[in-house]
């Protein structure tokens, strides 16, 4: 089953072909002008250019070769050569029918799934999710949702900060606040207690003080970062209390992951790869890859054609001590070797894209990663509070995650009373609309922008229930739940799709573009695509179902066929929210 962009181009590109032309030249595009035409062809321009041909006669010639076709309606000729193409109805209802009874909705699976890695998240222990961690949070689950929908073997990975110098810093915050507990007693090595000696609120209420200290404070830093190098060799008493800190942590992190509907298949943070670390960078350096630099060992990265100095990417300080870097190396090879990892996808901030230059190439050098495996960095822009800053809270911090969920599903509950959404439900079950409505919009105004652009925080705005947002489209799918359930109660049954009238022409025409939108999103890590397509499908419905009364309309084949492009309207909008991780209440 391919979509009808691609069936069109197979057929334009066989009348380029027979003109003795590339076949590259049929490629056919959505329209630019849908009042001129549903789809566009223009190759005939480059194609002439090429052969030296007149491009109208070269596109008159295809348009002769393909005009009889059975599923063109019409072709015309635009312009020096651009193509216009409409079409036929009876085309475009067998194809929305057969795109309708294929369980993947037009979507094939590959003939050979990759294994693709998509690390995203990845907070830091002790400090806890905030506005910062929403944009990778949400894209990068959007976009390992679409990927395994695609039939990719997709890995996800949560790669957690827990093993740098902040750990250092929380040990060394707590042996000068709490010198008397047992994890600083040198002599134990062994048998400590298995109560945490903090809550988590006091743990990240330490961190931000005890940086603070530590920045200004050189010999409070030593002393941290002494205490970062004794945690990684191993001292017990540092390694016990610090198993707290990641414990503690991690059950926050969960509790807030889970509230967003995001799940991991593994936490492999830094920690995970101490040990690898030291054999890795031995062997680097035994292989000659990695090379001294005034007592550090490096991996030079740099190219003759950089535009702009890349620095080689240092594995081991002077006198010893690992990095970010020798971790996110010793992470790569481990996720090339164990998972078999053909695509590996990082959604981190745009700010440590130089970092993932340096990875990305000392990876090539070294070998670790092949050709055949791409690694990509899929950066990101800001949230934005209303004065075009980055978004804090009243008081100046950044907010956390868990309040802006809060605040979300609180705003969504007083819009749902503002609509009279809700009033005869029970408490419990309003609560979960809420917060499946106050989600819904986080998620829908963080990935309607494109990734690489800022946005700005307006919880007033997201939570609307008219307009390009997570709640409008939440509405338009229950409501359309809701029309089905209605027609059922009254006996009406759906009946093989009809020709269009113009009444359900347009509507038809976007359902058979989900295959290309969802491709086309995989393409470019761009979930945005996804949710101009279900805006564009709700509006559309909208407009078909206020023109066709469905359940009035006499003729009973047209109803049927009616009811029939509902439902195939609800399993699209479904299939795509669920891609874009927002949950659709069974009633609004
Ligand atoms: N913990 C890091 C940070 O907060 C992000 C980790 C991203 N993933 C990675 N493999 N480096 O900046």
């Amino acid at each position: 089953m391919s979509s009808l962009r691609a069936i069109l181009t197979a057929k334009f590109s066989r009348a380029f072909e027979k003109q003795g032309l590339d076949p590259s030249y049929g490629k056919v595009v959505d329209s630019q002008r849908p009042e001129l035409g549903q789809f566009q062809c223009n190759g005939a321009l480059a194609a002439a250019k090429e052969a030296r041909k007149n491009p109208r006669a070269i596109a008159q010639a295809v348009v002769e070769q393909l005009s009889s076709d059975p599923c063109i309606d019409s072709l015309s000729l635009a312009g020096p050569g651009f193509i216009n193409i409409a079409l036929s109805d009876a085309f475009l209802a067998e194809h929305i029918s057969r795109l309708a009874e294929d369980e993947r909705l037009g979507s094939p699976l590959p003939a050979h799934p990759h294994v693709v890695v998509v690390d995203f998240c990845g907070p830091n222990v002790a400090k806890p999710m905030h506005v910062g961690h929403l944009r990778p949070t949400i894209i990068g689950d959007a976009l390992q949702r679409l990927m395994r929908y695609l039939g990719e073997t997709v890995i996800t990975d949560n790669h957690l900060g827990d093993w740098g110098t902040n750990m250092g810093i929380l040990i060394n915050a707590m042996r000068e606040r709490r010198p008397d507990l047992p994890y600083f007693d040198p002599e134990k090595t062994r048998s400590f207690p298995e109560e945490p000696p903090m809550t988590v609120e006091e743990l990240e209420k330490l961190y931000p003080e005890a940086t603070a200290e530590c920045k200004s404070d050189p010999a409070k830093m030593q002393k941290a970062l002494d205490a970062t190098y004794e945690l990684q060799n191993g001292r017990p008493g540092f390694v016990a209390l610090w198993k707290h800190f990641v414990n503690l942590s991690m059950t926050e992190l969960k509790g807030d992951l889970e509230k967003l509907g995001v799940r991991f298949d593994y936490w492999l943070g830094e920690s995970f790869y101490h040990g690898k670390m030291g054999e890795l960078v031995d062997r680097l350096e035994t292989e000659g890859k990695a090379v001294d630099s005034e007592g550090a060992l490096v991996v030079h990265v740099a190219r003759e054609d950089d535009k702009r100095e890349i620095p080689p990417l240092l594995l081991r300080k002077r006198g010893g001590g690992y990095l970010y870097g020798t971790s996110d190396l010793a992470t790569l090879d481990y996720r090339v070797h164990e998972f078999g990892a053909e695509e590996i996808i990082y959604v981190v901030d745009q700010r440590q894209e130089l970092h993932f230059e340096q990875v990305f190439r000392a990876a090539r050098r070294t070998g670790i990663a092949a050709e055949n495996v791409s690694m990509i960095h899929i950066g990101f822009g800001t949230v934005n509070g209303k004065d075009g800053r980055p978004f804090r809270t009243r008081e100046g911090g950044a907010a956390r995650l868990s309040y802006l969920l809060a605040e979300a599903t609180e705003k969504a509950m007083e819009r749902m009373d503002e609509a009279g959404v809700g009033r005869d439900f029970d408490k419990a079950e309003k609560a979960d609309v809420a917060h499946k409505v106050g989600l819904a919009a986080l998620k829908f105004a963080d990935l309607m922008n494109h990734r690489t652009s800022d946005y700005v925080f307006d919880i007033d705005k997201f939570t609307r229930f008219e307009g390009k947002t997570g709640p409008y489209l939440l509405y338009s799918a229950v409501r359309i739940k809701s029309i089905l359930r209605n027609a059922a109660e009254r006996g009406v049954t759906t009946g093989p799709l009809l020709p269009p009238t113009d009444a359900e022409r347009g509507l038809m025409l976007l359902l058979g573009k989900l295959p290309d939108v969802l491709a086309g999103a995989r393409e470019g890590f761009a979930p945005n695509y996804m949710c101009d397509f279900i805006y564009d499908l709700a509006q559309e419905f909208n407009r078909f179902y206020r023109d066709c009364h469905i359940l009035r309309e006499p003729d009973e084949a047209r109803r049927g066929s009616w009811l029939s492009l509902v439902n195939i309207v609800l399993a699209e909008l479904e299939l795509v929210l669920g891609l874009l991780g927002m949950e659709i209440p069974e009633r609004m």
